[in-house]
């Protein structure tokens, strides 16, 4: 009886001393990464799962006594209906904790409003328009702003005997935004747009607006694809004979997307960009993150989008040191705004105020190394915040 008895005591301390201790802190923190995996887009979502595979791998899959669980959801890239269930679903039956990949604008759209409902930390790693972060106020942005990258080269083209330039863009958010933002640096420059056209996101075809902008005969083009479309926009440039009537390409560095870049030939050489990331960036941190990106995926370069997965887990990894693993929605973005840290392309900030990211654009030129072709960066403007909330 007496040994029963203190069987029962025992069983009794164990029990409370669980129901004593944070619930949480058996659980894996979890990840719902929403990406387009297929479909015309799913170089971005190979791009940012290879980006957070290799995150895990090299730091580890415990933070702050926590396991880091990934759920990768493929939405196709082209149906925000699919996103936002997919969003759903992870809130309500897997329970997630952090959303976080959102390829394209329209579906980090779509998501938005779930994350504000949820009170779920939702980090953007690869969409690009402005206005996004300001769909909810759990959003985080670790990918770049069009505004953010347009900017640089507008300036530059001012600066570089340019005075009259076609825009060419594809007709969403994101290309919307290049246009307005280079049309605003360029004038204030004294450059003048003399025609612009969109182009539409859904199955391009680009000759026809190639045309249009070469019967305008301008110094040049101000170009904006989606990573994964340069290639095509290339192709019509060369053949349509633009660069033979003496204009010139400039553009941001999605037309110059690393991941095809190589394989775009010889149009390619010479055009200037402004973007926010070359794999041939040369720092110490770049160096290894190549190397460990290729090492981890033979045959694969690391583009912009990779940057935005990487950064994105190392935000999540950082924010939870600080919280010692709390996910709770406010907590972790008391925590993320205005952290600052080192990347693999340069230092870079999430903005207190808008939850967006703050960073280097850097000007680069097409060149040949070792045969292959790269994003040579020549220039760099520090700490840009996103102009299209100022
Ligand atoms: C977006 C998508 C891209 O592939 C890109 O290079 C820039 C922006 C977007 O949909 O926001």
């Amino acid at each position: 009886m007496k040994l029963l008895k203190t069987l029962a005591a025992i069983a009794a301390i164990a029990l409370a001393s669980l129901a004593g201790a944070p619930a949480q802190a058996a659980d894996p923190v979890k990840i719902g990464l929403i990406l387009p995996m297929s479909g015309p887009f799913a170089s971005t979502g190979k791009q940012i799962d290879a980006a957070v595979k290799l995150y895990i791998k090299t730091h580890g899959d415990t933070v702050a006594g926590r396991k880091i669980q990934v759920i990768l959801k493929d939405d196709t890239g082209t149906a925000p209906d699919v996103t936002k269930r997919l969003a759903q679903e992870l809130i309500v039956n897997d329970k997630v904790d952090i959303l976080a990949g959102f390829g394209l604008t329209p579906l980090a759209f779509a998501a938005a409003p779930l994350s504000e409902e949820a009170k779920k930390p939702m980090i953007v790693m690869a969409a690009a328009t402005s206005a996004i972060t300001t769909k909810s106020p759990y959003i985080l942005r670790t990918s770049f702003t069009l505004p953010q990258v347009s900017a640089g080269i507008a300036d530059w083209a001012a600066k570089n005997k340019i005075k009259k330039v076609y825009i060419l863009v594809t007709d969403y958010g994101p290309g919307i935004d290049a246009e307005n933002q280079f049309k605003k640096t360029f004038a204030a420059g004294g450059g003048e747009v003399i025609g612009s056209a969109r182009i539409p996101l859904k199955n391009p075809d680009y000759g026809p607006f190639m045309q249009r902008a070469k019967d305008a005969a301008p110094d040049a083009v101000f170009a904006f694809v989606p990573s994964g479309e340069g290639t095509g926009f290339m192709k019509e440039f060369a053949e349509r004979g633009l660069a033979k009537a003496g204009i010139k390409l400039i553009a941001t560095g999605d037309v110059l997307d690393d991941d095809i870049l190589d394989a775009m030939g010889d149009t390619a050489l010479g055009v200037i960009s402004s973007h926010h990331y070359s794999a041939a960036h040369k720092s110490k941190e770049n160096l290894q993150y190549v190397a460990d990106f290729q090492k981890a995926n033979p045959g694969m370069r690391p583009n912009f989008m990779s940057l935005g997965g990487w950064d994105g887990m190392d935000l999540i990894y950082q924010v939870l040191k600080k919280t010692g693993g709390d996910t709770n929605g406010d907590k972790f973005l008391a925590a993320a705004k205005g952290m600052s840290w080192l990347s693999p392309r340069g230092q870079i900030s999430i903005d207190a105020e808008t939850r967006d990211i703050t960073q280097t654009v850097y000007i680069r030129k097409v060149e040949k190394i070792d045969g292959h072709l790269y994003n040579v960066e020549f220039d760099q403007i520090k700490d840009v915040k996103d102009p299209g909330k100022q």
